[in-house]
């Protein structure tokens, strides 16, 4: 991997929170003014003139700064130099059922993998006007303060969160099971709608841990990076490294990392744990 600076991180910090920033007012002024709310492919996964307009805010903002840089944004695809080693993986707005419905969360996520690492993230909650930015070495914050991870060490004790894809009637690997089988276990589970809330949430210690299945690079890049740096882990299901596109993650405060791996590599079929 090429040698990134701190300096150079920094600054490629800086762009991604100018961005999440600049896309954050498109989605303020868009609030419950939305005209045009169309259905992209599966039943569900819904697009809105905000998030268009919030991605080509995200677009012009990259393409300013990093021209030669490459772009993975969810409503444009793939943009840029092909073998670029600097990957911008972009989420205009993560939560767009959310936001449709006028429930107000849903977050920007922007973040930057370096020959396929993610090294740099922002998420910004323009309804809480919480901004989480982190880099690699630099250490995580909320609105310029520092967080950690919570310090739950049980699982019987832990708040978790998932979510559910937008394939969940076509496949029985929808996580149904697995939603029903951590509730049994913990003190309980959320579904809050939005990934990278997901992970910032974990990252700052309101959530001891995460999991989902069915994800794209972008909802994830950026808050990878927060809840690392921290202070918490994340990896595959089964606790060894997250490949990007398989579209799992499982991410916690460390603490509980093993026995929620366990709990989801062993998790029962829905109809024989409600029998005991
Ligand atoms: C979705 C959200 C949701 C997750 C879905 C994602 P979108 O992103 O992050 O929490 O469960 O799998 O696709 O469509 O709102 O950008
Ligand atoms: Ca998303
Ligand atoms: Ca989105």
């Amino acid at each position: 991997m090429s040698q990134n600076s701190i300096q150079q991180l920094q600054i490629f910090l800086d762009i991604a929170t100018e961005a999440v920033m600049t896309a954050g007012v498109v989605l303020q002024n868009n609030w419950n003014k939305l005209e045009e709310i169309e259905e992209k492919g599966k039943p569900g996964d819904l697009v809105t003139e905000a998030d268009k307009q919030a991605e080509k805010a995200i677009i012009q903002v990259l393409n300013r700064h990093v021209p030669e840089h490459s772009i993975l944004a969810e409503e444009s695809g793939k943009l840029g130099a092909i073998e670029s080693e600097y990957l911008w993986a972009i989420d205009p707005l993560d939560g767009t059922t959310n936001y449709a419905h006028g429930y107000p969360v849903s977050a920007v996520s922007v973040g930057l993998m370096i020959d396929g690492v993610p090294q740099v993230g922002a998420v910004y909650n323009p309804f809480r006007n919480e901004l989480f930015r982190a880099a690699k070495g630099l250490g995580a914050s909320c609105n310029r303060r520092p967080i950690q991870v919570s310090q739950t060490q049980e699982l019987s004790k832990s708040l978790l969160v998932t979510g559910f894809a937008y394939d969940r009637r076509e496949t029985t690997d929808n996580n149904y099971a697995e939603f029903c089988y951590l509730t049994h276990l913990t003190q309980g589970v959320r579904r809050s709608g939005s990934a990278s809330l997901d992970l910032t949430d974990v990252a700052c210690g309101r959530l001891d841990g995460y999991w989902e299945r069915g994800l794209s690079p972008w909802d994830i890049t950026a808050g990878i990076v927060i809840v690392e740096e921290a202070g918490g882990k994340v990896t595959a299901y089964d606790g060894s490294e997250i490949q990007l596109n398989s579209g799992r993650i499982l991410a916690t405060n460390g603490h509980i990392h093993q026995s929620l791996s366990q709990a989801l590599l062993e998790t029962p079929s829905l109809a024989s744990w409600q029998a005991n």
